[in-house]
């Protein structure tokens, strides 16, 4: 069973972190923990009709943002990764310069002080030179930048189509096996 640490920040994209945890659970290949940073609460109730509480529950293990003692906040602590989703700016900049001060951007930290897997769902349009610079920064060290971007050659008909097809690309980097979504094959999706 991997264990996978999942940080949910204050980017607008609340849905996409409900669904990651959702397949997550049906997959039953790993154990979540999760993180909410204050912009996360506030974002949520504004995205989803799930309550904070109900959110929690679809990890396995939940940390409270100020405990800065918890499992996850040690590299000693094994994990195969890290995912925040979505990621915002301010918590991408926290993480480009090592500033932990919650628990999503300790974790964080570790995973890079550890040479592990950090995927960062950044959201934002237009994006600044500032907010470029920091991707690049975290390109450089090893992290993975995945916008949650639009995609349109499997014919997405909802909203719920476009979420199902980059959280399958979110699952393929976390190295989890998945049948969410449409993969090209090189004459059309499968
Ligand atoms: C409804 C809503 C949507 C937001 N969307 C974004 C966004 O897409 N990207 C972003 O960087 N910040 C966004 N923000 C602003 C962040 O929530 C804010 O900068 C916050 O301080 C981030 O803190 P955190 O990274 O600790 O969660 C949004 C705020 C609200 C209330």
């Amino acid at each position: 069973m991997k264990k996978i640490v999942v940080g949910i920040s204050g980017a607008s994209g609340i849905p996409l972190a409900i669904r990651l945890l959702t397949v997550l659970r049906t997959v039953n290949e790993a154990e979540t923990h999760l993180v909410m940073t204050r912009g996360a609460e506030l974002t949520a109730r504004e995205e989803t009709r799930l309550s904070l509480e109900e959110i929690r529950a679809l990890a396995d293990v939940y940390h409270e943002r100020d405990r800065i003692g918890a499992s996850i906040a040690s590299g000693s602590f094994r994990s195969d990764g890290m995912i925040v989703v979505p990621c915002s700016m301010k918590t991408l900049a926290g993480i480009a310069c090592g500033y932990s001060d919650n628990l999503l951007l300790r974790a964080a930290d570790v995973m890079l002080k550890e040479r592990r897997k950090l995927i960062l769902v950044v959201r934002e349009t237009p994006i600044s030179a500032i907010h470029l610079r920091n991707m690049l920064t975290l390109t450089e060290m090893g992290a993975v930048i995945l916008p949650p971007v639009m995609t349109y050659y499997h014919s997405p008909h909802t909203i719920e189509d476009m979420e199902q097809q980059v959280v399958g690309k979110m699952l393929d980097m976390l190295g989890i096996k998945n049948e969410c979504y449409h993969r090209w094959n090189g004459n059309g999706c499968e």
